[in-house]
């Protein structure tokens, strides 16, 4: 006979109370705890106890799905790990584009996709749970994980979010190919001071309810399963005790039912380094009557949590009621019946499907960021070559045909995979099973792409000239002092002359040089934040070598963040924002290039000039004196929005149906585009509503829809536009979200900059 609790024929409630009523209390407290699989996995599962692991390699995943057995209760566990962007640290599975390239998309279709075949590809090797999407806002461009955003536009994020929960969960739950949606970090960790990493965030709670906990609320609002906490501490609260956010915003206001997971080692960083409790039992009492379920390799919550329950701090039933939560997610998935372990079959059949990777190269085209552009490109390639016109878009233009060309492409990310996958990703540094990152042949680097798709007759020199870094050990330690590896320290490597002269040589023979530059995983990611955000190594000396010569420069960024550029970049003939691409970034390059493809991504987060104009962020807060520091402007190098095609697009006839708008209404808008070139436009139409008067100093601007629009070359189309009058609001001094009647400017255009937007009035009555 089944125990009521194995039977599926009862209620979930029914099941969770029958199984919370036969663990005891060291079951109860080894149920929350998520620890790291690289260690004895075997004394994890049977002596802690756990009811999660994190960082299960391949071989491993198959171990734990028997170890349960083992188990008095055989509570199955859940497997999480960090898929996002793709199940990246499976050998060989589909690597996108890091989050902010998929921002760059600005398509949220797209990005729900991308997350659907993660989850497929995830759930087929026993993965039950992504900590994936992070819903920061990226103001502080010197913070090592803005690559990991969809940047600094809380609607943007809030659309693009809601996406990749969509794709991850699926038809729900019960779905074989659905894994659990981590909203993370929440709330204010990407508010760094200086931008340091997990510095104590300066953050009002009204600042916190104006911009950075929208997109918590939009994704609570989507069903995102599992909420994880940052590291940071706000007002002397470390995350981790926060009340206020865990219970009364996220719990009571939202109405959130799901599971609470902290950040890694949340529970010891009390202890150890935010020093705000004296032993493990306190932290751990701490952490549970804030509301956390889920203990993120805190293995010392173990003992930790029996103590205080001995001491009387922490009551058995305040251990029950996160238990319950992680007990229903667990019979809601299913896990009981089918504890969705490996499936070797099914992994041969989806991991890198061909399907999944024309999606991921699909991705990687939209993600592609035009900046500048002085005509040079596309590139003048033969329409009859059939290498460059693989693509859907459009074909390649034959305008400056000439038959044979040499480009030199230089630059040490021109070939680079481990820069093109970016963070997260194989052996980027996170997990051990895959020293050697993911199979080569399965990336496109740019020297790829180009190699792949060059036309006939072209030739093709490439040398990567320059260094970027040498790793030098930390001088503090290997370690951190709770035992973590330190990530070794990036040095620059300056340039040497003769490999210069090289470069050199090779551009001043070539028609075009194609310079491929940014940084690398090691200045990216947690602990890795910059001071500066120059180019490293001797990579601006080798973009001054070559717009020396003359030859048309085409800079390709590939990295974790915009950087500020030198002169002789900025002078270029056309600069192109890769970010990091993902496994068919080089194809998507090349066929840009080439023409083959239109440039159609938009800048999601804005590019400083400086390393001092942080921070940049387009909707700053109105009302301090001027527009400029006295040695710089504040004018950000490119700023949110912008992106360039392969033809121009004019705006004009902005005009609002009906001015006057109820609290209810709608603002309903058409504004006419024209394609005044010869190649097809995929337009993003943005727009910004701004609240010409308010109770409280607000932003000028604040994105609040938008619509990509094909405009065949040669024509016009009216583009429809809304804007529901209940999302023209601020957050007032009493911290409530209100709409304030008044007048208000809807501002359409191409891009965020003020010189670019036209503009019409309304009034909400
Ligand atoms: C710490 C990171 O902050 C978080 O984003 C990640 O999901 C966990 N480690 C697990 O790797």
């Amino acid at each position: 006979m089944p125990l009521p609790y194995q039977d599926s024929s009862l209620a979930v409630a029914e099941r969770v109370e029958d199984l919370l009523g036969r663990m005891t209390l060291p079951e109860k407290v080894g149920q929350m705890l998520q620890l790291d699989a690289r260690q004895d996995l075997a004394e994890i599962v049977c002596e802690k106890m756990a009811g999660s692991i994190l960082h299960t390699s391949p071989d491993k995943l198959v171990e734990a799905a028997t170890l349960v057995a083992r188990t008095r209760l055989r509570i199955p566990l859940i497997t999480a790990e960090d898929c996002i962007h793709g199940h990246a640290f499976w050998p060989g599975a589909t690597v996108f584009p890091t989050q902010l390239g998929m921002a760059a998309t600005w398509d949220p279709a797209l990005v729900e996709q991308v997350a659907r075949v993660t989850a497929v590809e995830a759930a087929a090797t026993g993965v039950h749970w992504t900590f994936s999407p992070v819903l920061c806002i990226s103001r502080d461009l010197r913070w090592g994980r803005v690559d990991e955003t969809f940047g600094e536009d809380p609607y943007l994020i809030s659309e693009l979010g809601a996406a990749m929960i969509r794709g991850y969960q699926g038809e729900g739950l019960t779905d074989p190919t659905a894994i659990l949606a981590t909203a993370k970090h929440f709330a204010g960790y990407s508010e760094t001071h200086g931008g340091r990493d997990a510095s104590e965030a300066d953050i009002s709670r009204r600042k916190l309810r104006s911009w950075f906990l929208p997109p918590f609320q939009r994704a609570a609002a989507e069903g995102c399963r599992v909420f994880m906490l940052g590291y940071q501490s706000m007002d002397g609260v470390p995350i981790t005790a926060n009340k206020w956010l865990l219970n009364d915003v996220l719990k009571d206001e939202w109405g959130f039912t799901g599971t609470l997971v902290t950040d890694w080692d949340n529970v010891g960083r009390m202890v150890w380094e935010q020093k705000v409790c004296a032993d493990y039992a306190e932290a751990a009492a701490t952490a549970v009557k804030a509301g956390n379920d889920v203990i993120m390799t805190t293995p010392a919550f173990f003992e930790g949590a029996q103590e205080a329950i001995r001491r009387g701090s922490l009551r058995e039933d305040e251990i029950d009621a996160a238990v319950r939560r992680i007990l229903r997610l667990k019979f809601e998935l299913g896990l009981f019946e089918n504890p969705r372990t490996p499936d070797a079959a099914r992994q041969r059949e989806v991991i890198g499907a061909a399907a999944h990777t024309a999606l991921n190269l699909e991705v990687a085209r939209r993600s592609l960021v035009l900046l500048r552009n002085d005509g040079v490109l596309p590139l003048p390639v033969p329409s009859s070559s059939s290498s460059a016109s693989s693509s859907s878009s459009s074909s390649a233009s034959s305008s400056a045909f000439s038959s044979s060309k040499r480009i030199a492409v230089l630059g040490p990310n021109a070939d680079d995979v481990s820069a093109q996958l970016g963070d997260w990703a194989g052996n980027s540094g996170q997990v051990d099973w895959m020293p050697d990152g993911h199979p080569r042949r399965l990336t496109s680097t740019v020297l790829d792409g180009l190699r792949d798709l060059l036309p006939d007759g072209w030739e093709l020199d490439f040398d990567p000239a320059v260094e970027i870094e040498e790793l030098v050990p930390d001088p503090e330690g290997e370690t951190f002092p709770d035992g973590q590896p330190r990530p070794p320290i990036s040095v620059g490597v300056p340039a040497s002359p003769e490999r210069l002269e090289q470069a050199r040589r090779l551009a001043a023979a070539a028609d075009y040089a194609i310079v491929v530059v940014g940084d690398t995983v090691n200045l990216n990611g947690e602990h890795k934040s910059t001071a500066t955000l120059e180019l490293q190594g001797g990579q601006i000396a080798l973009l001054d070598t070559v717009a020396a010569t003359g030859t048309p420069m085409i800079v390709v960024l590939i990295d974790g963040k915009p950087l500020a550029l030198p002169p002789s970049a900025l002078g270029a003939a056309a600069i192109l924002q890769a970010f990091n691409p993902g496994m068919r970034g080089g194809q998507a390059i090349a066929e840009l290039l080439f023409g083959a493809i239109e440039p159609t991504g938009r800048m999601p987060i804005s590019a400083a000039r400086h390393v001092g104009q942080q921070p940049i962020f387009y909707n700053q807060v109105r009302g301090q004196h001027g527009t400029r520091y006295a040695d710089l402007t504040q004018d950000p190098l490119f700023a949110f929005g912008e992106g360039l095609s392969y033809t121009t697009v004019v705006y004009d006839g902005l005009s609002i149906e009906e001015p006057d708008v109820a609290a209810d209404g709608v603002v309903r808008a058409t504004v006419r585009l024209s394609n005044t070139g010869t190649r097809p436009a995929l337009e993003t139409v943005q727009v910004y509503v701004s609240d010409l008067v308010t109770s409280v100093t607000w932003a000028g601007r604040e994105l609040k829809a938008y619509r990509q629009v094909p405009v065949p070359p040669g024509e016009s189309v009216t583009v429809a536009l809304e804007v529901a009058a209940t999302d023209c609001t601020l957050v007032d001094a009493a911290g409530a979200r209100v709409v304030e009647a008044g007048d208000f400017e809807l501002l359409v255009g191409p891009n965020s900059r003020p010189s670019a937007l036209l503009s019409a009035k309304f009034r909400i009555s």
